[in-house]
């Protein structure tokens, strides 16, 4: 394993899937006062957390922050993760767009109502410091599948192979056991979807719709979700982490895959990206995307746990208060 520091605690980026998540996505208000109230919420938090955890231990409740490029120079400075830099959006047969970020909260459970208690309090300790530009609801749907029926997730690493891909090691020493996030919000036209002929779904994604079981590389097609998504470097896959969760508002036609993808570099991802939106080669697109819009796209750094932790010591020595966790 080549992790790099193994001191420094890592956030839960790996935690189990969980069958509720609530995505809170804000921009910090300018001034001092709103920079120090979000770094005194850091140091806090994993206290927050863990009060909250302990109301239901089998909950499993946890939480990633992570910070937009702008963010962390207004809170943090120098030094800078090396590859953190704002979203940078693709126009090919289909647009990801860029949208704005500064701080992101990733709260997972196995029931909403422990994401909802952690939300509260995180949401009252920086009231009248931070604007919410999006918050998204997500749940599990029968079999793990997303709303355009496909079981998600399925390939994803696990155990030793989760840590490989998504924690930073010796190529950015300082930041090693940070991480990287991008997260989209996809909106699906499921009536268009539903009347493609089943066989032709699966060719577009690269998966057996019932069974989930994989197509063999011989039938898959060159635009297949599977094939553009698998990327190499000198013959390794490199991989990502998956969170993906449906979201929705029935009544007003909404449904929604809000894609969540953490990785040791963003590159894996963003090359994952252009292949979906321009192509590989260019024009050999990824068919999902005729029917599902990108309308967020966010890049992310996320700290270390001890990062987020040693905060408090920092803000202190600013400021010279002596304040305990509120
Ligand atoms: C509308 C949004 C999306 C939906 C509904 C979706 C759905 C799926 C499904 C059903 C699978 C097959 C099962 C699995 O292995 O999880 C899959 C695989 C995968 N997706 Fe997505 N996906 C979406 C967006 C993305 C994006 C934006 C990326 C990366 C930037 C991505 C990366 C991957 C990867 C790496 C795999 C595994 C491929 C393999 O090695 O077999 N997906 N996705």
């Amino acid at each position: 394993m080549d992790t790099g520091v193994p001191s420094d605690i890592s956030q839960p980026v790996v935690a189990r899937l969980s069958r509720a998540a609530i995505f809170i996505v804000a921009t910090i208000n300018a001034g001092a006062g709103s920079e120090s109230a979000v770094k005194s919420l850091c140091a806090d938090l994993s206290g927050i957390v863990k009060a909250v955890a302990f109301r239901d231990l089998e909950g499993e409740l946890s939480c990633v922050t992570g910070f937009g490029s702008d963010a962390w120079d207004r809170l943090f400075g120098s030094p800078r993760p090396l590859d953190l830099h704002p979203f940078r959006e693709i126009r090919g047969r289909h647009h990801a767009v860029s949208t704005p970020g500064d701080i992101v909260f990733h709260i997972r459970a196995a029931g909403m109502d422990q994401c909802f208690e952690l939300a509260t309090h995180i949401m009252s300790r920086l009231d009248g410091h931070i604007v919410v530009v999006d918050e998204v609801h997500g749940f599990k749907y029968f079999d793990n599948r997303d709303l355009i029926g496909f079981v998600d997730g399925t390939e994803n690493p696990v155990d030793q192979g989760a840590i490989d891909a998504t924690i930073i090691g010796q190529e950015d020493v300082t930041f090693a056991g940070g991480s990287y996030v991008v997260i989209q919000k996809y909106l699906h036209d499921l009536k268009a979807w539903n009347q493609v002929p089943v066989e032709e779904q699966e060719n577009i994604i690269g998966r057996k719709k019932l069974s989930d079981i994989e197509l063999q590389d011989s039938a898959k097609r060159t635009y297949a979700h599977n094939v553009l998504t698998n990327i190499e470097e000198n013959g390794e896959q490199l991989e990502i982490v998956r969170d993906n969760m449906p979201f929705g508002q029935v009544g007003k036609g909404e449904f929604g895959t809000y894609f969540i993808g953490y990785a040791r570099s963003p590159r894996r991802i963003e090359r994952m990206l252009e292949n979906m939106f321009i192509g590989n080669p260019p024009g050999n697109y990824d068919r999902l995307l005729d029917f599902s819009r990108a309308i967020t796209g966010t890049l992310f750094f996320i700290p270390t746990a001890t990062f987020l932790d040693d905060v408090q010591a920092d803000r202190a020595m600013a400021d010279g208060s002596d304040r305990t966790a509120g």
